[in-house]
């Protein structure tokens, strides 16, 4: 029976995950897989948490060389986070002739050619199921199965930490701040949350995913970003009663004019399946020319469901000897043409004066800058002083979108622009 030696560094909540079911279901893996898996030995500073797992201390690495040069380790499981000193330890491996798996999508977004190619160089894999969407086999589907398509559209809710937020927010009309506060205390949202709600995790993410969907490297630069901080709960409650929900959504398009990447909060029609998608979960939807939609749905984050993922990986790892490399290896996406300038429908709430003539001075302004309106709809009666009134628009550019807000912004007949944003449908 084939053996695969493990080494895994770092064991925090994946790395134990990833443990636990490494030694769990060493028997089931023989039954099932045909591989014996033996986990050789971890990298982990804190001793007392690697004797909790039931590691002893003869298997606890001091360095990374321990790791590297034991001939036992087939596999390095990586699952420090972070660029440095993971990427250090990931490239000491690959030339030291051992397959790596990863679940480090900084890492990953940031330097996945410079690793690809330290691990053609040494015919070693090199794998990342585990980067994106947690215990989802997304990066699997999208190598393995969809190769008869041309992906022309990927888009997710791959940040669950933003989804828990924004779904408190939706059904107990809570304020960012509060659901915050709620997701740290239950320890889906970091002590410092900035890599989750300013959206650079789901940025990662999205730059790993839609290079794969579209063949060509898509750097993280290429990815227009923005986050949850500024989402208002009213806006949500808006919203809904004009028949949308309001997600971070990650949205990669190929079209004839280039490629489209970006993640920001979007409002999706109350229908459609991502809607449904609540909570900590996560899911995709991908669109193939021949097989047309897919989605998948599952958990994003946690011990289990990240560490299935990786386990996976390594099995797979332990039983190919021919590996996946990209197409688009060393290429840094100079030639990929992007669009920036996308069109969106938008949602605007204005905070107005209540006087004659105001409708017509801002639908006057969208007017002068190609907006079409779909619908304008006054959400607060107007007492005398103000009035709140919500437009969706048509399809429009961006650029068009902004023009026109900053005009409206130094009117006279606008007291505030409560809120913006885009709709996908
Ligand atoms: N913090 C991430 C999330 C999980 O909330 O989805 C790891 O990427």
């Amino acid at each position: 029976m084939k053996k695969i030696g493990v080494a895994i560094l770092g064991l925090g909540v994946v790395g134990g995950g990833t443990y636990k079911i490494l030694t769990e279901k060493k028997e089931f893996f023989k039954r099932t897989q045909g591989v014996d898996v033996t986990v050789e030995c971890a990298l982990e500073k804190n001793i007392e948490r690697a004797k909790a797992l039931g590691i002893s201390e003869d298997r606890i690495a001091s360095n990374i060389e321990e790791v590297v040069s034991n001939p036992a380790v087939d596999v390095v499981v990586e699952v420090m986070g972070g660029v440095e000193p993971a990427k250090t330890f990931v490239l000491k491996a690959l030339f030291s002739g051992k397959s790596v798996v990863t679940s480090n999508k900084e890492l990953f977004a940031k330097h996945w050619p410079e690793l690809e190619a330290a691990a053609k160089e040494r015919n070693v894999g090199l794998f990342f199921e585990a980067t994106c969407v947690g215990g989802v086999p997304i990066i699997r589907v999208l190598q393995e199965s969809m190769q008869g398509n041309e992906i022309q559209s990927i888009k997710g809710i791959i940040n669950g930490t933003t989804n828990y937020i924004l779904t408190k927010m939706a059904n107990e009309g809570s304020s960012y701040e509060e659901a915050l506060k709620e997701a740290q205390k239950l320890g889906y949202a970091e002590f410092n949350p900035t890599a989750d709600v300013e959206a650079f995790d789901a940025t990662y993410k999205l730059s790993i995913l839609s290079s794969l969907a579209f063949n060509t490297k898509i750097n993280i630069e290429n990815i227009y970003r923005e986050g949850i901080t500024g989402v208002k709960t009213e806006d949500i409650a808006h919203g809904k009663e004009m028949g949308y929900t309001l997600k971070l959504l990650a949205i990669g398009k190929n079209t004839e004019k280039g490629v489209e990447v970006r993640v920001h909060p979007t409002f999706i029609k109350n229908g459609d399946p991502l809607a449904s998608v609540n909570d900590s979960f996560n899911a995709v939807h991908l669109y193939g020319d021949a097989v047309g939609d897919i989605m998948l749905y599952g958990r994003g984050a946690g011990s289990l469901p990240t560490g299935s993922a990786i386990v996976s990986d390594v099995i797979f790892a332990g039983k190919h000897d021919e590996y996946f490399y990209s197409c688009f290896n060393g290429d840094k996406g100079a030639k990929t043409k992007f669009v920036s300038d996308f069109k969106s429908k938008y949602y605007v709430r204005l905070i107005v004066k209540d006087a004659v003539g105001v409708l017509s001075d801002f639908t006057g302004v969208f007017a002068k800058n190609g907006i079409s309106i779909e619908q304008v709809k006054q959400i607060s009666a107007g007492n005398g002083e103000s009035a709140e009134v919500v437009i969706i628009t048509h399809k429009s550019k961006e650029s068009a979108i902004n023009k026109a807000l900053e005009k409206i912004k130094s009117s006279d007949f606008v007291n505030a622009i409560g809120g913006c944003i885009r709709i996908e449908d």
